[in-house]
């Protein structure tokens, strides 16, 4: 079993927690939001409105597990990447782990902006609502609908590149790459 904390060699077991819980509810939530817009307009309780619902709660939930991961993350070590690796995938590595961060602050943040523009309020489960982020803006909710998706896009490409880089690391170098990841 990890150690609670980040050591040079692995990651600890707060951080994995916080890595795989985000990485199950991201996937689901891109993989939700590209179904649900595809659904047919019908009537006030479609399953459409449901699941637009608890796709923008889960969506939260998931900027909230974000400001925890940023918040453990600043108060520890990182574990190094394997010195064999070549100087490029080095960069590689750590440039998708940014661009990830910035994705999934910007998904949010675009998600709730976009629900103010349309005039619709953001619940947490029930707890609280959020406030409009801005007024009713037509025009602002159509472009943001556009930057969303185009998010939720490069997400799922980025999350290609990262996830094929992960199993060829443990399937073909057969490095730690994926088991300090692991419990
Ligand atoms: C990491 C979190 C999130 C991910 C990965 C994500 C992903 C997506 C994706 C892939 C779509 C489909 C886009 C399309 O094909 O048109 C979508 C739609 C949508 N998302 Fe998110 N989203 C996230 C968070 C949020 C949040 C927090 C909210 C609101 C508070 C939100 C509100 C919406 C809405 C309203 C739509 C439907 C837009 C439309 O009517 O076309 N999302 N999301
Ligand atoms: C489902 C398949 C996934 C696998 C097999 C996987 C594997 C890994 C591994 C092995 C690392 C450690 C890399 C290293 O430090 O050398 C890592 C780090 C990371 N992963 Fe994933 N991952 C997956 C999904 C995701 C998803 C969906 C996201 C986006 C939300 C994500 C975001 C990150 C980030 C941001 C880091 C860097 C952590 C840090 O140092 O702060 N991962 N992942």
């Amino acid at each position: 079993m990890a150690p609670i904390e980040n050591s040079e060699e692995r990651y600890g077991i707060i951080a994995i927690l916080l890595h795989w819980s985000m990485a199950i509810l991201v996937i689901g939530l891109a993989a939700l939001g590209i179904y649900m817009v595809m659904l047919p307009d019908v009537g006030f309780n479609s399953e459409k409105i449901v699941l637009i619902i608890f796709h923008k709660e889960v969506g939260l939930l998931v900027f909230v597990l974000l400001l925890v991961r940023w918040v453990w993350r600043a108060t520890q070590t990182m574990p190094a990447l394997d010195s064999q690796l070549p100087d490029w995938q080095k960069i590689a590595a750590r440039s998708v782990h940014l661009i990830f961060y910035f994705i999934i602050f910007a998904l949010p943040i675009t998600g709730w902006v976009m629900s103010s523009a349309a005039g619709i309020p953001v619940s947490f489960f029930g707890i609280f609502t959020l406030h409009d982020f801005v007024r009713h803006d037509d025009l602002l909710f159509h472009q943001l609908i556009e930057l969303h998706r185009w998010l939720g896009f490069a997400l799922v490409f980025f999350i290609f590149i990262h996830v094929s880089a992960a199993l060829w690391h443990h399937f073909v170098f057969k490095d730690d790459t994926l088991r300090k990841m692991l419990p």
